[in-house]
């Protein structure tokens, strides 16, 4: 259910409104059969349910990075005058150590006869992987306390446990931090090794050698020590934000995850100074071909994109962008109107003194590297400039093929 009429039309129609590998067939498949249902009137999806998630989006708060919760508790009322019979009440989105709690009391204040358990349940799938995550997770968190409700979120979770998917039953509030914890974990992990790969491009290390090195001690692992221009998404930038402003609403410093927003913000400008540096601090009169604009590949989302930062500040320092992002470039027009955006990867490239790699699509991995080489104008040196901020490319290659590379941390 959404209050969103035109959102509910496409989705009847099988238009989905963003995009996400497979869940358009998957969409369509369940809508078809009957065992999906899309609608905007919210008294009757309430009434026939005997589990409620909400999963309304909790934005950022201007100001204080707080999660704006407004949306969340509007859908509170709307589910505790609607309910009917005993209803479990699941937050999904992402809500700060204490929501749970408010929910119910909103719930309670709006409709003292209402039958309910609230439970927090949150999701911790990956945006362009959603589907496979959701069905394979590698753990679900359930806070709830209420042994009915609970047998019920068992049920509803059997497929999982089918597949032996630990199932950790908490209390709301540590169900709710346990989602902030990991993302904020997850984003200090990436920024620790975009420091490393900093240092190593000052020492001369390879940071992809010092990323396996570190990755293979079980301890630490692999995953997320990926460098790259910084972390966006709609996830870990707000989450970050609003786990410190927990932390100091309580009194309590998290001055690790304060020092990674802080880092995260830095090393996008600092792909920036890498683009000025390489065009030797001339950037006026410079035209810059783009691959990529997303936060991560196989997404539609631009929110808090490493491109929002870089692009500005060349395109004010007198620059010409050409961009390509296979999926992106709807959103980015609006963010970002005076980019010249193009049918492909090589049409971006036409005409070029540097190209730049924001986003690692597949599609950008393979490049004809001659064709590239061909639309572009070479340096004084007679080298062409390539910055590859997603590190897809291997730097040797890069100059036997007569270009100028700059990776990150290689
Ligand atoms: C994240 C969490 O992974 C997920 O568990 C949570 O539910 C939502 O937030 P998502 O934002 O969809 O998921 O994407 P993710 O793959 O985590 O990437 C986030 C950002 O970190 C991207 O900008 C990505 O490019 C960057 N990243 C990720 C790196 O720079 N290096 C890495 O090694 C991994």
């Amino acid at each position: 259910m959404d209050l969103d009429q035109g959102k509910i039309d496409g989705l009847n129609n099988g238009k989905i409104p963003i995009y996400e590998p497979g869940l358009d067939q998957l969409v369509i498949r369940n809508h078809q059969a009957g065992r999906l249902h899309f609608t905007t009137d919210t008294a009757a999806a309430v009434k026939q349910s005997d589990v409620v998630f909400i999963a309304v989006g909790t934005p950022e708060r201007r100001g204080d990075g707080a999660a704006d919760l407004s949306y969340v508790f509007d859908a509170a009322k709307t589910v505790a005058r609607n309910m009917d019979g005993f209803t479990v009440v699941v937050t999904k989105s992402t809500v700060p150590v204490g929501t749970g709690a408010r929910v119910a009391e909103i719930i309670r204040q709006e409709n003292p006869d209402a039958d309910f358990a609230m439970a927090s349940n949150p999701e911790f799938l990956r945006e362009g992987s959603a589907i496979e995550d959701f069905m394979r997770p590698d753990r679900v968190v359930i806070g709830c306390e209420n042994e009915k409700a609970r047998a019920i979120l068992k049920e509803l979770y059997r497929p999982l446990y089918l597949i032996e998917t630990p199932i950790l039953f908490t209390n709301i509030p540590t169900a709710e931090l346990t989602k902030y914890a990991a993302n904020a974990f997850l984003a200090t992990k990436i920024m620790f090794i975009n420091q490393i790969a900093n240092l190593c491009e000052a020492v001369g290390a390879d940071v992809h050698h010092v990323s396996k090195g570190m990755g293979l001690d079980r301890r630490i692992g692999g995953k997320f020590l990926h460098p790259g221009p910084g972390y966006g998404g709609s996830c870990f930038p707000k989450d970050t934000a609003a786990l410190a402003s927990t932390a100091r609403e309580h009194g309590e410093s998290i001055s690790i995850v304060e020092n990674v927003i802080e880092a995260n913000r830095w090393q996008k400008q600092r792909m920036t100074t890498k683009v000025r540096t390489a065009l030797d601090n001339q950037v006026r009169g410079v035209t810059i071909g783009v691959l990529g604009l997303t936060f991560k590949p196989n997404t539609d989302d631009m929110r808090d994109s490493a491109a929002l930062t870089i692009l500005p500040a060349l395109i004010a320092d007198g620059a010409t962008v050409r961009a390509y992002d296979p999926e992106g470039m709807e959103e980015a027009k609006e963010k970002m109107p005076d980019l010249v955006y193009c049918q492909d990867a090589y049409e971006a490239c036409q005409g070029v003194d540097v190209v730049i790699i924001l986003t690692e699509w597949n599609q950008f991995r393979n490049l004809d590297l001659k064709r590239i080489q061909a639309g572009m104008k070479a340096r004084p040196d007679g080298r062409y400039l390539f910055c590859d901020f997603r590190n897809i490319y291997e730097p040797p290659t890069m100059v036997a093929a007569g270009f100028h590379y700059v990776g990150v941390g290689r």
